[in-house]
């Protein structure tokens, strides 16, 4: 009997998107399926290129084929995505940008800006479309770590008469940060209402055209820097920052309970532990809890959340940031491998944020 496109849907109907706990075609994630005497192929649209489930997913689709529908037939699978949002669909402020991360710690020098550099990397690498704003107004480390300090970015006047920042590409990366606008040394004078203002200006008024991704590396601690953020756009997921060390864990935790605040309400999508265990270069496989151990673990736990990973303290780490070319760009490197695994666990957690949670507001504060 000739295989009809109806068979095919109907095995695929019994391939679970085991994150999102439902089937691929009521997920509508199945699209152009062809068949050609045996040859069967179809489109699977993930909901993020940076999909950890990939190749399971698409054993699962080919296994469904030959079990229910033939199995003689020789199954393609095409992987594609469609980065999934928790928008509204009519938000006139940036409605180009799909997903709005805050990357946060409590503690200063934890690995915020490192992580949120390797990670941006991670996900465009994958194919996904990021941006990157450098929120720590008075000490902006974006961007040296991505070796673009001196250059300047560029104000146009659209068509309809307003003034748009183009941000600064690098490593497929969209850049905003205060370092470009301001020499390092004079950054002591952008305070309070000036820095939450300069914020406001570099998300609404830089030209992002289309986003996947938006990863914010906020300043450490919980200022009005974080206010701001939270009142200028909806976010869509924070993730915290922290060392295994008890004073970072406990400032973690305060960052943490900031975003869960019912008036502030941004889902906390999981934890990051940075780090976690010093590796020497050339002894790769000894793993020395020089900060302790368990405790981001311990953190995730209490406030159940999960643990996105944990990025061993390696020298490479640090040297590359001051190079201007993060870790991620080393395809030999171990750390990069670590690094790539976390950016697609957090690109999965705000696939599941998006289809299970409500969608997100910019919160409004009386003060
Ligand atoms: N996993 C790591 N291994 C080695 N060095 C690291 C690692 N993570 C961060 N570093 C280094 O630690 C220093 C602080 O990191 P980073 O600037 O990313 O922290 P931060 O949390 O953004 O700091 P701040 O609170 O000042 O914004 C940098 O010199 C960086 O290169
Ligand atoms: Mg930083």
């Amino acid at each position: 009997m000739a295989i009809t496109q109806q068979d095919v849907l109907k095995a695929l109907s019994y391939v679970e998107e085991p994150d999102l706990g439902k089937d691929l075609v009521t997920l509508n994630m199945i699209e152009d399926i062809q068949i050609n005497g045996k040859l069967v192929s179809f489109t699977v649209i993930l909901t993020t290129p940076a999909c950890p489930l990939k190749d399971l997913i698409r054993n699962a689709c080919v296994n469904a084929i030959i079990l229910m529908v033939d199995k003689e037939a020789q199954v393609t699978v095409n992987m594609t995505s469609r980065v999934t949002s928790a928008r509204g669909n009519n938000e006139a402020l940036l409605g180009g940008i799909k997903n709005i991360i805050a990357i946060a710690s409590g503690k200063g020098g934890v690995g915020k800006s490192t992580v949120t550099s390797n990670l941006a990397i991670a996900l465009a690498e994958s194919g996904a479309k990021v941006g990157l704003i450098d929120a720590d107004i008075s000490g902006p480390s974006i961007p040296v770590m991505f070796g673009v300090e001196d250059e300047r970015p560029h104000v146009f006047r659209t068509p309809d008469g307003k003034n748009l920042i183009q941000p600064i590409e690098k490593f497929g990366i969209k850049i905003m940060s205060i370092g470009f606008l301001a020499p390092a040394e004079s950054a002591v004078v952008w305070r309070g209402p000036m820095a939450s203002s300069a914020l406001k200006q570099f998300i609404t008024e830089t030209d992002w055209g289309e986003l996947d991704y938006l990863l914010i590396d906020l300043p450490p601690g919980t200022s009005d820097i974080h206010l701001t953020l939270v009142q200028t756009v909806p976010v869509t997921g924070a993730i915290i920052v922290t060392t295994p060390q008890k004073v970072a864990l406990a400032d973690a935790q305060k960052g943490l309970q900031m975003f869960r605040q019912p008036q502030i309400n941004v889902p906390v999508l999981g934890i990051i532990e940075n780090m976690a265990y010093f590796t020497p270069a050339e002894l790769p496989e000894n793993k020395y809890y020089i900060f302790g151990q368990g405790g981001a673990a311990q953190l995730a736990e209490r406030w159940d959340v999960p643990v996105l990973g944990h990025i061993p303290l390696v020298q490479s780490i640090r040297e590359s940031g001051d190079q201007g070319t993060p870790e991620i760009m080393n395809t030999q490197s171990a750390a990069a491998a670590v690094f790539n695994e976390v950016a697609q666990a957090v690109a999965q957690k705000i696939s599941v944020r998006n289809a299970g949670l409500e969608k997100t507001k910019i919160v409004s504060i009386t003060r």
